[in-house]
C-alpha cells in the first residue's frame, strides 16, 4: 500500500472543486491551519486536524511521512502551455534583443522560430526525450506535477510526429504527468513559405489526422498572428483538427489583435493563450464563449516588454483565467511556475489567491483534468506542493528564489530539499 501522512502544516491553502473559478471567483480559496493530509493509494483520503485523523486512522505507525515543518502546502502545479521537446538554443538572439532588436525583427531574420525548427529537425528523438526529461526535472523541482507540452518544431509529418513521440515517451518516463498538443501550426516551413495555404492543407489533410491517432495528442494549437496563420487559415486548421477529436485552442493576440480571441470564442476553443493585445471585445466573446484565458507574463518579461496581458480586465469580464510559463527557447525560457506567479503579482496586479487558482485548478481544468488534480480534497490525486513559509503569500513575498520544499506525485515524495 502507498500511504503517505503529511503532518504539520502551518497552511493549507487550496481552491475547491472540479470547475474553472472566474470574476470574483478566481481568487476563492480554502485556507486551513492544523490540519494533516493523509494520501493512499495516489489518492487525497482524508484531511483534517491530527486528533480527527488518530480517531480514524490511529497512529498510523510505520506509515511514511512528510514533515510539513511549518510551511505551506498548495496543489501541485499545473503548467498548462509549454514547448518543452526543442534542440539547440537561441542566446544569440537574446543577445541581440539586449541590444535592442525585437523577436519580430529576429524571427523576419530568419531566426526565430524556424531557427529552432532546423536544430530540432536535425535531432534524433532520444536527443528531444532526454531534453524533455531535464525539463520536465526542473519543473518538478519547481512543484509543478501536471504540463501540458506541445509539439511546433519540426513543421513536418515525420517532424511533428517525432516531438509527439518524445513527449509520449518523455511522460511514460517522469513523474510529471504529461498531456500533449499538436502544433503544426507553429510556423510556416521553409518549403511552403510561397504556398502558406498548401501548409494549411498539409496540416489539415495530413498531419492532423495522422497525429490525432493513439492518444498522440488532445489539443491542436495554432499560432494566430499577424504575419503567422490568419483567422481563416487558423479556423481551418482548428476546425480539422476538432473532427479528430483534438480540442482547439490558440496562440492568440500576442502582438497585436488578430482576431484571435474572437476565433476562440466562435469556434469554442478551450482557451485562448498570450492575449497581451486582446481587446474588451475579444474578453467579452471569450467570456460569453466560456473559453479560458491563458497569460503567459514570462514572454512579456523575457522579451524585456512594457506590456502584460490585462489580466484584471480578463478577470473583471468573467473569464477564468490560467497562468503558465509558455517554457520554450526563445520567448520565455523558463521552467519556473513560482516565477510566473511573481510576475502576475508585480506586473499584472493579479492576488496571490487568484495566481494559485491560475496555477492550479483553472489550468488543471483547462487540461481537462479538474476532476482529478488542481485541488486538494479528498479523492483527487495526491499531487502537493510543500512551500517554504508559513502562508501562502510567502510564494511573492520571497522572489527570485525557489521556495518549495518537497514535492508529492499520486501520493510519493518524488522531490524533496534536504
Ligand atoms: O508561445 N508565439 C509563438 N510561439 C512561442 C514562441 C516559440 C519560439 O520563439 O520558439 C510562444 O511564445
Ligand atoms: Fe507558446
Amino acid at each position: 500500500m502507498n500511504d503517505l501522512l503529511i503532518t504539520d502544516v502551518a497552511e493549507l491553502a487550496t481552491p475547491l472543486g472540479t470547475s474553472p473559478l472566474a470574476g470574483s471567483r478566481q481568487g476563492e480559496i480554502s485556507r486551513r491551519q492544523g490540519v494533516e493530509v493523509f494520501c493512499r493509494d495516489g489518492e487525497i483520503s482524508f484531511i483534517g486536524t491530527p486528533e480527527e485523523r488518530r480517531g480514524r486512522f490511529g497512529d498510523l505507525d510505520g506509515t511514511a511521512r512528510l514533515d510539513g515543518a511549518g510551511c505551506t502546502l498548495v496543489p501541485g502545479f499545473v503548467d498548462a502551455h509549454t514547448h518543452l521537446p526543442w534542440a539547440g538554443s537561441r542566446e544569440n538572439e537574446f543577445a541581440m534583443r539586449l541590444t535592442g532588436k525585437t523577436y519580430l525583427e529576429i524571427a523576419a531574420a530568419g531566426g526565430g522560430i524556424l531557427s529552432t525548427v532546423r536544430a530540432t529537425r536535425a535531432a534524433d528523438v532520444d536527443h528531444l526525450v532526454r531534453n524533455t526529461l531535464r525539463r520536465l526535472d526542473r519543473m518538478l523541482t519547481l512543484g509543478t506535477t501536471t504540463a501540458e507540452v506541445k509539439s511546433g518544431y519540426g513543421l513536418s509529418l515525420a517532424g511533428e510526429l517525432k516531438q509527439l513521440r518524445a513527449i509520449r515517451e518523455a511522460g511514460r518516463r517522469h513523474a510529471v504527468d504529461v498531456v500533449p498538443t499538436l502544433l503544426a501550426a507553429h510556423e510556416f516551413p521553409p518549403e511552403y513559405r510561397d504556398d502558406r495555404d498548401a501548409w494549411v492543407e498539409v496540416i489539415a489533410e495530413e498531419i492532423i489526422p495522422a497525429c490525432a491517432v493513439g492518444g498522440m495528442a488532445r489539443f491542436c494549437d495554432v499560432f494566430c498572428e499577424q504575419g503567422v496563420f490568419d483567422v481563416e487559415q487558423s479556423r481551418r486548421v482548428l476546425l480539422a483538427g476538432a473532427e479528430h477529436g483534438l480540442l482547439p485552442r490558440l496562440h492568440a493576440d500576442e502582438f497585436v489583435d488578430s482576431g484571435g480571441a474572437t476565433l476562440a470564442a466562435e469556434i469554442g476553443a478551450v482557451s485562448a493563450d498570450h492575449l497581451v493585445a486582446v481587446t474588451p471585445e475579444g474578453a467579452a466573446a471569450m467570456a460569453g464563449a466560456g473559453v479560458m484565458a491563458v497569460l503567459l507574463p514570462g514572454v512579456s518579461f523575457f522579451l524585456m516588454k512594457e506590456s502584460y496581458a490585462p489580466a484584471r480586465r480578463l478577470v473583471s469580464a468573467g473569464v477564468p483565467v490560467v497562468l503558465a510559463t509558455d517554457c520554450n527557447p526563445g520567448s520565455s525560457h523558463t521552467e519556473s511556475i513560482p516565477f510566473i506567479v511573481q510576475l502576475a503579482l508585480f506586473q499584472m496586479k493579479l492576488s496571490i489567491e487568484e495566481c494559485l487558482v491560475a496555477v492550479t485548478l483553472n489550468a488543471a481544468c483547462c487540461l481537462g483534468i479538474g476532476e482529478r488534480a488542481g485541488s486538494i480534497e479528498v479523492g483527487k490525486s495526491a499531487d502537493l506542493v510543500l512551500l517554504e513559509g508559513d502562508s501562502l503569500l510567502h510564494l511573492g513575498y520571497h522572489f527570485g528564489v525557489n521556495p518549495v520544499r518537497a514535492v508529492v506525485k499520486e501520493g510519493r515524495v518524488v522531490h524533496q530539499v534536504a
